[in-house]
């Protein structure tokens, strides 16, 4: 085989955040900058000799250009197969399955989620294990020590080969096996949900649901799942052609970013019941009833209640676990049904060791992420089809499964203050700041409220012993109510700070009044705890989810 050695340079700051490395798109395509990166990645798995390897991603810009230089590079490092999906295509919880379905070494996943692409958008890319999952801390901050001293990638001299042909082909002597991104993956949704339920459901003539794709990478996906194998009438997707700049779009599930798909629920006009949207990579999900948005941490918690009538999970759960952010409406149903409900730091790498222990059987975080033991990804499909699948067996409407939720649980009413692109400088001074107070913070009473605890939160994984620190600022006041503090792991300009509020209301007559308005004591509290408004003169957050 004829392997070229390539002289190139340490790049700075290629340094994995909470969901592999993300950049603007004008970072990662400059001679050398991807290259430097995913032979730093190879150099770390010295067992990778013979070995098959997943590629795919979410479509958008430079995912085309990446894989054919990804497929030079692993056929000069010596893997056996590379299994690509067609077009370049695999979702996040696709390229899960794929792996784990194929008993593959690992994979290569090319997304920056939700980021927008296009040429002056975001690019990213991130490894995955053979358990299908994010690579944990210890093996990125590997990568990274790799990407600091790196002289020389390797690749093979190949012309680039058809991915849109499916069937098998070589690069360089490596056969690359070029696959149907969803035939795999439809299959595995296939045996854990009651799809006969499901399309009798959408075949109701009262029912109709709208599936926004966003321009993203489930396009396709939703298309052959709701459409073609549950019968759900053409037009039911929306959005469903993937974009590389996902239409100009922000491809992320929230209220701001999916508007549409909020004020067609919202108009009695459009005679929908039952709305959803996933992201950039399909891993997040949203669900929306008639003019009523679901939380996704009480979305977390309906699911974990619901799980006897989903028949992959009707005979329990091992435990569950949460995002320490998320809200604790989860909690609340652990403890009802006696099972364990572990917290964990953000970002999803964090579950795979519950998950393949065994410990957790349902997983989610604040951001629009839920999924389970089937793959190790968050699986935004995964969570309209366990959705569809309650309301099918319940015959009630979004709405009234969330409120009669509520009634039983109590209501942990929950927002995200997101301030996005703040100056680096400023946000470390908040983070400074806070962290200095912390000591002093417990037991004190600000504005007339007594702070009962208030840390940095710190994980010990309970399988391998792990520890990850300085994982957000908690403030925990008296009555149960939590303020959390963290910088996103995720932008690509400046620094993003996150915070997120939750009070828990135990009485029914108040589960009426609106998030933004329960929260209002609390969010004044937080800005005299961290003067993000003082530091960062941002007066009012970008989003509130
Ligand atoms: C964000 C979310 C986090 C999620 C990650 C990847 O990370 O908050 O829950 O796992 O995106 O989708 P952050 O930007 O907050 O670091
Ligand atoms: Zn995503």
């Amino acid at each position: 085989m004829n392997v070229i050695s390539v002289v190139t340079k340490p790049f700075p700051g290629q340094k994995p955040g909470t969901s592999g490395l993300r950049k603007k798109v004008k970072l990662f395509s400059q001679p050398g900058y991807l290259e430097s990166f995913v032979q730093s990645i190879f150099d770390n798995l010295p067992d990778r000799q013979g070995k098959t390897l997943v590629l795919g991603g979410d479509g958008r810009y430079f995912n085309d250009v990446a894989i054919q230089i990804i497929l030079r590079m692993a056929a000069a490092a010596g893997f056996g197969r590379v299994l690509v999906g067609q077009n370049g295509i695999l979702s996040t919880p696709a390229a899960s399955a794929v792996i784990r379905k194929r008993g593959a070494f690992g994979g290569i996943i090319l997304s920056a989620s939700h980021n927008p692409g296009g040429a002056d958008g975001d690019f990213g890319i991130k490894y995955n294990l053979g358990n299908g999952g994010p690579a944990n801390e210890g093996f990125t901050d590997a990568v990274y020590q790799r990407t600091q001293d790196i002289s020389v990638y390797r690749q093979v001299a190949a012309e680039d080969i058809d991915l849109g042909r499916l069937g098998e082909t070589r690069i360089g002597e490596m056969p690359v096996s070029v696959i149907d991104p969803v035939a795999d993956y439809a299959a595995l949704l296939e045996s854990l949900f009651d799809f006969g339920r499901i399309a009798n459901l959408l075949a109701r003539p009262g029912f109709r649901m709208r599936f926004d794709a966003m321009h993203a990478v489930n396009g396709p996906y939703a298309h052959a799942i709701l459409e073609d194998r549950l019968g759900a009438p053409a037009g039911t997707v929306v959005n469903g052609t993937p974009l590389p700049d996902f239409g100009g779009g922000h491809p992320d599930p929230n209220p701001v970013y999916a508007a549409d798909l909020v004020a067609a629920l919202a108009d009695p006009k459009s005679g929908l019941s039952f709305g959803a949207a996933s992201d950039g990579d399909g891993d997040r999900n949203m669900i929306v009833g008639r003019g009523f948005i679901v939380s996704p941490s009480d979305s977390l918690a309906v699911l974990a209640a619901n799980h006897q009538l989903i028949p992959a999970y009707a005979l329990g759960l091992a435990g569950v676990a949460r995002s320490m952010p998320t809200s604790c409406a989860l909690d609340r149903v652990a403890a009802e049904l006696g099972i364990a409900c572990y917290e964990t730091p953000t970002g999803w790498k964090y579950f795979g060791n519950l998950l393949d222990a065994g410990k957790a059987t349902l997983c989610g975080e604040e951001s629009a992420g839920t999924g389970s033991n089937h793959v190790r990804e968050k699986d935004g499909l995964w969570a309209v089809l366990y959705w569809l699948n309650i309301v099918a067996v319940r015959e009630q409407p979004v709405e009234q499964i969330v409120r009669e939720h509520w009634r039983r649980f109590g209501r942990n009413v929950y927002a995200r203050h997101d301030y996005e692109g703040l100056q680096t400088a400023q946000a470390e001074t908040l983070f400074a700041e806070l962290r200095q107070k912390l000591p002093a913070l417990a037991g004190s009473i600000v504005a007339g409220t007594r702070i009962k605890a208030a840390d940095d939160f710190c994980y010990i994984d309970p399988v391998d012993g792990s520890r990850s620190e300085r994982q957000g600022v908690r403030v925990i006041l008296e009555d149960g109510s939590r303020i959390v503090f963290r910088m996103s792991g995720t932008g690509t300009e400046g620094a993003t700070v996150r915070l997120y509020l939750e009070r828990y209301e135990p009485d029914p007559a108040r589960h009426e009044i609106p998030a933004g308005e329960a929260l209002v004591s609390l969010a004044a509290l937080a800005e005299k705890v961290a003067r993000i408004a003082e530091i960062s003169g941002r007066k009012v957050p970008d989003v509130i989810s």
